[in-house]
Protein backbone atom coordinates (compact mmCIF):
# COMPACT_ATOMS: atom_id res chain seq x y z
CA UNK A 1 0.00 0.00 0.00
CA UNK A 2 1.08 3.33 -1.02
CA UNK A 3 0.41 6.51 1.20
CA UNK A 4 1.38 9.53 -0.13
CA UNK A 5 1.18 13.80 1.24
CA UNK A 6 1.64 16.51 -1.03
CA UNK A 7 4.19 19.28 -0.12
CA UNK A 8 4.66 22.18 -1.78
CA UNK A 9 5.13 25.34 0.66
CA UNK A 10 8.57 24.83 3.13
CA UNK A 11 8.49 25.90 6.22
CA UNK A 12 10.75 29.42 6.65
CA UNK A 13 12.52 28.73 10.40
CA UNK A 14 15.99 27.26 9.86
CA UNK A 15 15.72 25.80 13.66
CA UNK A 16 12.92 24.21 13.76
CA UNK A 17 12.00 22.85 16.87
CA UNK A 18 14.92 23.11 18.89
CA UNK A 19 15.51 22.43 22.47
CA UNK A 20 16.16 25.63 24.92
CA UNK A 21 19.68 25.56 25.59
CA UNK A 22 21.17 26.57 29.38
CA UNK A 23 22.07 30.44 28.15
CA UNK A 24 25.85 31.40 29.45
CA UNK A 25 29.16 29.50 27.35
CA UNK A 26 30.63 28.62 30.57
CA UNK A 27 27.35 26.60 31.18
CA UNK A 28 27.12 25.37 27.73
CA UNK A 29 30.62 24.36 28.36
CA UNK A 30 30.37 22.40 31.31
CA UNK A 31 27.40 20.63 30.37
CA UNK A 32 29.04 19.72 27.14
CA UNK A 33 32.46 18.65 28.62
CA UNK A 34 31.04 16.62 31.07
CA UNK A 35 29.15 14.75 28.73
CA UNK A 36 31.64 13.39 26.88
CA UNK A 37 33.30 12.34 29.89
CA UNK A 38 29.72 10.38 30.83
CA UNK A 39 30.19 8.45 27.63
CA UNK A 40 33.75 6.55 29.02
CA UNK A 41 31.56 5.61 32.16
CA UNK A 42 31.18 1.97 30.71
CA UNK A 43 34.19 1.71 29.96
CA UNK A 44 37.43 0.01 31.85
CA UNK A 45 41.04 1.79 31.13
CA UNK A 46 42.44 -1.03 28.71
CA UNK A 47 38.99 -0.20 26.60
CA UNK A 48 40.36 3.88 25.82
CA UNK A 49 43.80 2.66 24.38
CA UNK A 50 42.65 0.86 21.10
CA UNK A 51 42.06 1.73 17.63
CA UNK A 52 40.57 -1.22 15.64
CA UNK A 53 40.85 0.42 12.22
CA UNK A 54 42.19 3.54 10.68
CA UNK A 55 38.95 5.35 11.07
CA UNK A 56 38.01 4.39 14.41
CA UNK A 57 40.67 6.39 17.14
CA UNK A 58 40.63 5.59 20.91
CA UNK A 59 38.41 6.80 23.40
CA UNK A 60 41.79 8.53 24.88
CA UNK A 61 42.45 10.15 21.76
CA UNK A 62 38.74 11.75 21.27
CA UNK A 63 38.61 12.98 24.74
CA UNK A 64 42.36 14.74 24.50
CA UNK A 65 41.60 15.99 20.97
CA UNK A 66 38.76 17.89 21.95
CA UNK A 67 40.48 19.39 24.37
CA UNK A 68 43.69 20.37 22.35
CA UNK A 69 41.23 22.09 19.78
CA UNK A 70 40.19 24.00 22.90
CA UNK A 71 43.78 24.78 23.89
CA UNK A 72 45.11 25.45 20.21
CA UNK A 73 42.02 27.69 18.61
CA UNK A 74 40.84 29.18 22.10
CA UNK A 75 43.72 29.20 25.16
CA UNK A 76 46.35 29.92 22.96
CA UNK A 77 45.78 33.02 20.82
CA UNK A 78 43.04 34.56 24.04
CA UNK A 79 44.11 33.50 27.13
CA UNK A 80 47.09 35.49 28.20
CA UNK A 81 50.35 33.87 29.01
CA UNK A 82 48.23 30.21 28.22
CA UNK A 83 51.31 27.56 28.78
CA UNK A 84 50.73 24.45 27.11
CA UNK A 85 50.36 21.49 29.92
CA UNK A 86 52.93 19.21 27.56
CA UNK A 87 54.18 20.43 24.26
CA UNK A 88 54.37 17.42 23.10
CA UNK A 89 50.70 17.37 23.14
CA UNK A 90 49.89 19.39 19.86
CA UNK A 91 51.39 16.60 18.07
CA UNK A 92 49.81 13.74 19.34
CA UNK A 93 46.45 15.36 19.43
CA UNK A 94 46.27 17.34 16.01
CA UNK A 95 44.12 15.06 14.20
CA UNK A 96 44.05 16.86 10.48
CA UNK A 97 44.92 20.33 10.86
CA UNK A 98 47.89 21.01 8.54
CA UNK A 99 48.60 24.63 9.03
CA UNK A 100 48.17 24.44 12.89
CA UNK A 101 51.43 22.51 12.69
CA UNK A 102 52.75 18.59 12.40
CA UNK A 103 50.87 15.56 13.62
CA UNK A 104 50.66 12.03 14.63
CA UNK A 105 50.15 9.23 12.14
CA UNK A 106 46.15 8.59 12.21
CA UNK A 107 46.49 4.92 11.94
CA UNK A 108 48.72 4.81 14.95
CA UNK A 109 46.85 6.44 17.00
CA UNK A 110 46.06 2.67 19.02
CA UNK A 111 49.71 2.97 19.64
CA UNK A 112 50.19 5.51 22.17
CA UNK A 113 49.90 4.12 25.28
CA UNK A 114 50.93 7.22 26.78
CA UNK A 115 49.98 9.65 27.85
CA UNK A 116 47.76 7.12 30.46
CA UNK A 117 44.42 7.68 30.67
CA UNK A 118 44.99 9.14 33.65
CA UNK A 119 47.00 11.72 32.58
CA UNK A 120 44.68 12.33 29.62
CA UNK A 121 41.83 13.30 32.29
CA UNK A 122 44.70 16.01 33.80
CA UNK A 123 44.89 17.31 30.51
CA UNK A 124 41.48 17.49 29.99
CA UNK A 125 41.13 19.38 33.62
CA UNK A 126 44.03 21.84 32.94
CA UNK A 127 41.94 23.10 30.06
CA UNK A 128 38.75 23.39 31.52
CA UNK A 129 40.43 25.25 34.48
CA UNK A 130 42.60 27.46 32.16
CA UNK A 131 39.05 28.12 30.07
CA UNK A 132 37.50 29.57 32.67
CA UNK A 133 38.07 33.10 32.88
CA UNK A 134 37.95 33.08 29.11
CA UNK A 135 34.49 31.75 29.20
CA UNK A 136 33.55 34.48 31.81
CA UNK A 137 35.02 37.22 29.38
CA UNK A 138 33.14 35.85 26.75
CA UNK A 139 30.08 35.66 28.59
CA UNK A 140 30.19 39.21 29.86
CA UNK A 141 30.69 40.75 26.71
CA UNK A 142 28.96 39.25 23.54
CA UNK A 143 30.95 40.80 20.98
CA UNK A 144 34.46 38.92 22.19
CA UNK A 145 36.32 37.47 19.47
CA UNK A 146 36.90 33.79 21.10
CA UNK A 147 33.25 33.68 21.18
CA UNK A 148 33.03 31.81 17.96
CA UNK A 149 35.52 29.41 18.33
CA UNK A 150 35.08 28.48 21.87
CA UNK A 151 31.29 28.03 20.05
CA UNK A 152 32.84 25.60 17.53
CA UNK A 153 34.70 24.36 20.15
CA UNK A 154 31.74 23.16 21.78
CA UNK A 155 29.87 21.34 18.76
CA UNK A 156 33.11 19.83 17.69
CA UNK A 157 33.53 18.05 20.72
CA UNK A 158 29.87 16.72 20.01
CA UNK A 159 31.11 15.85 16.80
CA UNK A 160 33.21 13.89 18.73
CA UNK A 161 30.62 12.29 21.18
CA UNK A 162 29.37 10.57 18.59
CA UNK A 163 32.64 9.35 16.85
CA UNK A 164 33.06 7.93 20.41
CA UNK A 165 30.39 5.61 20.68
CA UNK A 166 31.04 4.70 16.96
CA UNK A 167 34.60 4.05 17.79
CA UNK A 168 33.96 1.94 20.50
CA UNK A 169 31.99 -0.14 18.83
CA UNK A 170 34.25 -0.95 16.45
CA UNK A 171 36.54 -1.46 18.80
CA UNK A 172 34.40 -3.70 21.15
CA UNK A 173 33.46 -5.73 17.56
CA UNK A 174 37.17 -6.18 17.04
CA UNK A 175 37.53 -8.00 20.38
CA UNK A 176 36.14 -11.91 20.19
CA UNK A 177 34.95 -11.11 23.59
CA UNK A 178 31.89 -8.90 21.94
CA UNK A 179 31.87 -7.27 24.95
CA UNK A 180 28.79 -5.01 25.70
CA UNK A 181 28.95 -1.29 26.20
CA UNK A 182 25.36 -1.17 27.74
CA UNK A 183 23.25 -4.46 29.10
CA UNK A 184 19.91 -3.43 27.50
CA UNK A 185 18.13 -4.23 23.90
CA UNK A 186 15.03 -2.92 22.80
CA UNK A 187 12.96 -4.53 20.23
CA UNK A 188 11.41 -2.39 17.57
CA UNK A 189 7.71 -2.60 16.74
CA UNK A 190 6.24 -3.61 13.26
CA UNK A 191 6.60 -0.60 11.18
CA UNK A 192 3.83 1.28 9.15
CA UNK A 193 3.71 0.49 6.00
CA UNK A 194 5.81 2.09 3.68
CA UNK A 195 4.10 5.65 2.54
CA UNK A 196 5.23 8.35 0.13
CA UNK A 197 5.56 12.20 0.50
CA UNK A 198 5.40 13.91 -2.86
CA UNK A 199 7.90 17.11 -3.85
CA UNK A 200 6.61 19.45 -6.04
CA UNK A 201 9.10 20.56 -8.34
CA UNK A 202 10.25 23.87 -8.70
CA UNK A 203 12.64 26.81 -7.54
CA UNK A 204 13.54 26.24 -3.89
CA UNK A 205 15.78 27.25 -1.17
CA UNK A 206 18.04 25.58 0.84
CA UNK A 207 20.57 26.20 3.19
CA UNK A 208 21.47 27.49 6.48
CA UNK A 209 20.10 31.62 7.16
CA UNK A 210 20.33 33.05 10.77
CA UNK A 211 22.48 33.86 13.08
CA UNK A 212 22.60 30.62 15.81
CA UNK A 213 25.47 28.31 15.39
CA UNK A 214 26.07 26.25 12.08
CA UNK A 215 29.08 24.51 10.26
CA UNK A 216 30.11 26.98 7.23
CA UNK A 217 29.41 24.01 5.03
CA UNK A 218 25.69 24.47 5.84
CA UNK A 219 25.58 28.01 3.51
CA UNK A 220 25.32 30.42 2.07
CA UNK A 221 21.41 29.91 1.68
CA UNK A 222 20.73 29.64 -1.73
CA UNK A 223 18.43 28.43 -5.04
CA UNK A 224 17.99 24.79 -6.19
CA UNK A 225 15.63 23.48 -8.81
CA UNK A 226 13.76 20.29 -7.26
CA UNK A 227 12.71 18.11 -9.91
CA UNK A 228 9.04 16.24 -8.82
CA UNK A 229 9.55 13.41 -6.89
CA UNK A 230 8.99 11.78 -3.62
CA UNK A 231 10.31 10.52 -0.42
CA UNK A 232 9.45 7.54 1.58
CA UNK A 233 7.97 7.99 4.78
CA UNK A 234 9.76 5.65 6.96
CA UNK A 235 13.71 4.31 6.39
CA UNK A 236 14.50 1.04 5.25
CA UNK A 237 14.16 -1.69 7.66
CA UNK A 238 16.59 -4.94 8.23
CA UNK A 239 13.26 -7.13 6.81
CA UNK A 240 13.72 -4.91 4.01
CA UNK A 241 17.03 -5.06 3.39
CA UNK A 242 17.20 -8.91 4.19
CA UNK A 243 14.61 -9.39 0.89
CA UNK A 244 17.64 -7.56 -1.43
CA UNK A 245 19.93 -10.36 0.57
CA UNK A 246 18.23 -13.27 -0.50
CA UNK A 247 17.66 -12.23 -4.13
CA UNK A 248 21.13 -12.10 -4.45
CA UNK A 249 22.01 -8.57 -4.19
CA UNK A 250 25.47 -9.05 -3.05
CA UNK A 251 25.90 -11.41 -6.15
CA UNK A 252 24.44 -9.19 -9.01
CA UNK A 253 26.96 -6.88 -10.55
CA UNK A 254 24.03 -5.37 -11.79
CA UNK A 255 22.87 -3.75 -9.00
CA UNK A 256 26.10 -1.95 -8.34
CA UNK A 257 28.02 1.03 -8.94
CA UNK A 258 31.62 -0.30 -10.77
CA UNK A 259 33.79 0.96 -7.37
CA UNK A 260 30.76 -0.75 -5.21
CA UNK A 261 30.95 -4.29 -6.89
CA UNK A 262 34.76 -3.85 -7.04
CA UNK A 263 34.82 -3.41 -3.25
CA UNK A 264 31.86 -5.83 -2.58
CA UNK A 265 34.48 -8.58 -3.93
CA UNK A 266 37.45 -7.11 -2.04
CA UNK A 267 35.86 -7.31 1.17
CA UNK A 268 33.87 -10.42 0.45
CA UNK A 269 30.66 -8.09 1.89
CA UNK A 270 27.73 -10.41 2.24
CA UNK A 271 25.57 -8.30 4.75
CA UNK A 272 25.78 -4.63 6.55
CA UNK A 273 28.56 -4.31 8.47
CA UNK A 274 27.52 -5.89 12.33
CA UNK A 275 25.79 -8.71 10.91
CA UNK A 276 27.18 -12.49 11.26
CA UNK A 277 25.54 -15.65 10.61
CA UNK A 278 25.05 -17.59 13.44
CA UNK A 279 23.76 -21.17 13.08
CA UNK A 280 21.79 -20.43 9.76
CA UNK A 281 20.13 -17.04 11.49
CA UNK A 282 21.38 -13.57 10.77
CA UNK A 283 22.49 -11.75 14.17
CA UNK A 284 23.72 -8.28 14.56
CA UNK A 285 26.47 -6.70 17.24
CA UNK A 286 24.82 -3.30 18.98
CA UNK A 287 26.43 -1.71 21.88
CA UNK A 288 24.43 -3.90 23.55
CA UNK A 289 25.62 -7.24 22.68
CA UNK A 290 25.45 -9.31 19.60
CA UNK A 291 21.62 -10.42 19.80
CA UNK A 292 19.29 -11.64 16.93
CA UNK A 293 18.46 -9.36 13.75
CA UNK A 294 15.54 -6.93 14.73
CA UNK A 295 13.85 -7.36 11.20
CA UNK A 296 11.66 -4.35 12.18
CA UNK A 297 14.64 -1.93 13.02
CA UNK A 298 16.11 0.41 10.73
CA UNK A 299 19.02 -0.82 8.37
CA UNK A 300 21.98 0.38 9.79
CA UNK A 301 26.14 0.54 9.12
CA UNK A 302 25.74 -0.04 5.28
CA UNK A 303 27.74 1.99 2.85
CA UNK A 304 26.79 4.53 -0.02
CA UNK A 305 27.24 1.58 -2.31
CA UNK A 306 24.94 -0.75 -0.29
CA UNK A 307 22.40 2.40 0.00
CA UNK A 308 22.27 3.31 -3.79
CA UNK A 309 22.63 -0.78 -5.05
CA UNK A 310 19.45 -1.59 -2.60
CA UNK A 311 17.84 1.71 -3.72
CA UNK A 312 18.10 0.39 -7.45
CA UNK A 313 17.55 -3.67 -6.93
CA UNK A 314 14.14 -1.76 -5.24
CA UNK A 315 13.05 0.42 -8.43
CA UNK A 316 13.98 3.54 -6.50
CA UNK A 317 16.90 5.80 -6.09
CA UNK A 318 18.35 7.75 -3.24
CA UNK A 319 17.27 11.26 -2.07
CA UNK A 320 19.04 14.10 -3.25
CA UNK A 321 20.04 16.39 -0.04
CA UNK A 322 17.41 19.29 -1.74
CA UNK A 323 14.53 17.05 -1.84
CA UNK A 324 15.37 15.88 1.87
CA UNK A 325 15.83 19.05 3.18
CA UNK A 326 12.65 20.79 1.58
CA UNK A 327 10.31 17.68 3.08
CA UNK A 328 12.90 18.12 6.74
CA UNK A 329 11.79 21.57 7.10
CA UNK A 330 8.19 21.14 7.22
CA UNK A 331 9.03 19.02 9.85
CA UNK A 332 10.17 19.28 14.13
CA UNK A 333 13.77 18.55 15.16
CA UNK A 334 12.82 15.84 16.97
CA UNK A 335 13.83 11.98 17.10
CA UNK A 336 16.20 8.97 18.73
CA UNK A 337 19.08 11.04 19.44
CA UNK A 338 21.77 9.90 21.77
CA UNK A 339 19.91 11.73 24.93
CA UNK A 340 17.26 8.91 24.36
CA UNK A 341 19.55 6.31 25.62
CA UNK A 342 18.81 3.57 22.69
CA UNK A 343 22.03 3.84 20.93
CA UNK A 344 20.72 2.09 18.44
CA UNK A 345 17.84 2.92 15.53
CA UNK A 346 14.38 1.99 16.36
CA UNK A 347 10.93 1.46 14.98
CA UNK A 348 8.29 2.31 16.88
CA UNK A 349 5.45 1.59 14.74
CA UNK A 350 4.29 5.22 14.15
CA UNK A 351 3.00 6.18 10.63
CA UNK A 352 3.22 8.86 7.92
CA UNK A 353 6.47 10.60 7.68
CA UNK A 354 8.91 10.02 10.41
CA UNK A 355 12.68 9.52 11.17
CA UNK A 356 13.84 12.51 9.44
CA UNK A 357 16.30 13.28 12.67
CA UNK A 358 17.59 10.54 14.81
CA UNK A 359 18.30 6.62 14.22
CA UNK A 360 20.39 6.70 11.33
CA UNK A 361 21.95 9.50 8.53
CA UNK A 362 20.55 9.06 6.07
CA UNK A 363 22.46 8.62 2.68
CA UNK A 364 21.79 11.34 0.21
CA UNK A 365 22.55 11.14 -3.75
CA UNK A 366 24.22 14.17 -3.63
CA UNK A 367 28.47 14.86 -3.51
CA UNK A 368 29.54 16.57 -0.86
CA UNK A 369 30.45 20.43 -2.78
CA UNK A 370 30.29 23.56 -1.54
CA UNK A 371 27.16 25.50 -1.85
CA UNK A 372 27.77 28.96 -4.26
CA UNK A 373 28.91 31.43 -2.59
CA UNK A 374 30.84 29.23 0.07
CA UNK A 375 33.97 30.51 1.53
CA UNK A 376 36.26 28.74 3.96
CA UNK A 377 37.53 30.54 6.97
CA UNK A 378 41.13 31.89 6.89
CA UNK A 379 43.74 29.94 8.86
CA UNK A 380 43.70 27.04 9.96
CA UNK A 381 39.75 26.49 11.06
CA UNK A 382 39.24 26.83 7.39
CA UNK A 383 40.39 23.40 7.21
CA UNK A 384 37.63 22.24 9.37
CA UNK A 385 34.83 21.14 6.37
CA UNK A 386 35.82 22.82 2.72
CA UNK A 387 38.93 20.70 2.17
CA UNK A 388 37.27 17.35 2.25
CA UNK A 389 34.87 18.32 -0.36
CA UNK A 390 36.02 15.99 -2.90
CA UNK A 391 35.03 11.85 -3.49
CA UNK A 392 32.62 12.02 -0.14
CA UNK A 393 28.78 11.92 0.02
CA UNK A 394 25.92 14.09 1.57
CA UNK A 395 24.30 12.60 4.61
CA UNK A 396 21.44 14.42 6.56
CA UNK A 397 19.44 13.96 9.79
CA UNK A 398 21.03 12.90 12.38
CA UNK A 399 21.71 9.46 14.29
CA UNK A 400 20.96 7.41 17.92
CA UNK A 401 24.37 8.71 18.64
CA UNK A 402 24.33 12.32 17.93
CA UNK A 403 23.18 14.94 20.82
CA UNK A 404 19.86 16.63 20.14
CA UNK A 405 21.21 20.27 20.65
CA UNK A 406 23.74 19.21 17.74
CA UNK A 407 21.33 18.32 15.31
CA UNK A 408 20.21 20.34 12.61
CA UNK A 409 17.53 20.51 9.45
CA UNK A 410 20.87 22.25 7.71
CA UNK A 411 23.47 19.86 8.96
CA UNK A 412 25.44 18.49 6.12
CA UNK A 413 27.61 14.88 7.37
CA UNK A 414 30.11 13.51 4.57
CA UNK A 415 31.67 10.40 4.20
CA UNK A 416 33.00 8.09 1.53
CA UNK A 417 31.57 5.89 -0.53
CA UNK A 418 32.59 2.76 1.03
CA UNK A 419 32.31 3.70 5.11
CA UNK A 420 30.60 1.96 7.20
CA UNK A 421 31.11 2.34 11.05
CA UNK A 422 28.73 5.14 11.24
CA UNK A 423 25.01 4.20 12.21
CA UNK A 424 24.33 5.27 8.35
CA UNK A 425 21.44 3.90 6.54
CA UNK A 426 18.54 4.36 3.78
CA UNK A 427 15.77 6.74 3.22
CA UNK A 428 14.68 6.18 -0.35
CA UNK A 429 13.04 8.48 -2.71
CA UNK A 430 11.44 8.25 -6.36
CA UNK A 431 11.00 10.44 -9.15
CA UNK A 432 7.38 11.61 -10.20
CA UNK A 433 6.51 12.13 -13.80
CA UNK A 434 5.88 16.02 -14.44
CA UNK A 435 2.04 15.96 -14.22
CA UNK A 436 1.58 13.93 -11.69
CA UNK A 437 3.41 15.82 -8.99
FE1 LIG B 1 38.15 16.80 15.53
Amino acid sequence: MTLATSLSTPAAASDLGRAAEPVSLAERYRTVRTATEQLCTPLHTEDYVVSSMPDVSPTKWHLAHTSWFFETFALAPFAEHYRPLNPKYAFLFNSYYVQAGERHCRAQRGLVTRPTVAEVYEYRAHVDAQLQPLLAQVDDDPQHPAREVLELGLHHEQQHQELLLTDIKHVFWSNPMRPAYRADRRVSSVPAPQGWTRVDGGVRDIGYEGSAFHFDNEGPRHRVFVQPSALAHRLTTNGEYLEFIADGGYRRPELWLSRGWATVREHDWRAPLYWESVNGAWHEFTLAGTGPLDPHAPVTHVSYFEADAYARWAGKRLPTEAEWEVVARTQPLAGRFVDAGVLHPHSDGASGLQQLFGDVWQWTQSAYLAYPGYRASAGALGEYNGKWMSDQWVLRGASCATPASHARVTYRNFFPSDARWQFTGIRLAHDVPEGEA
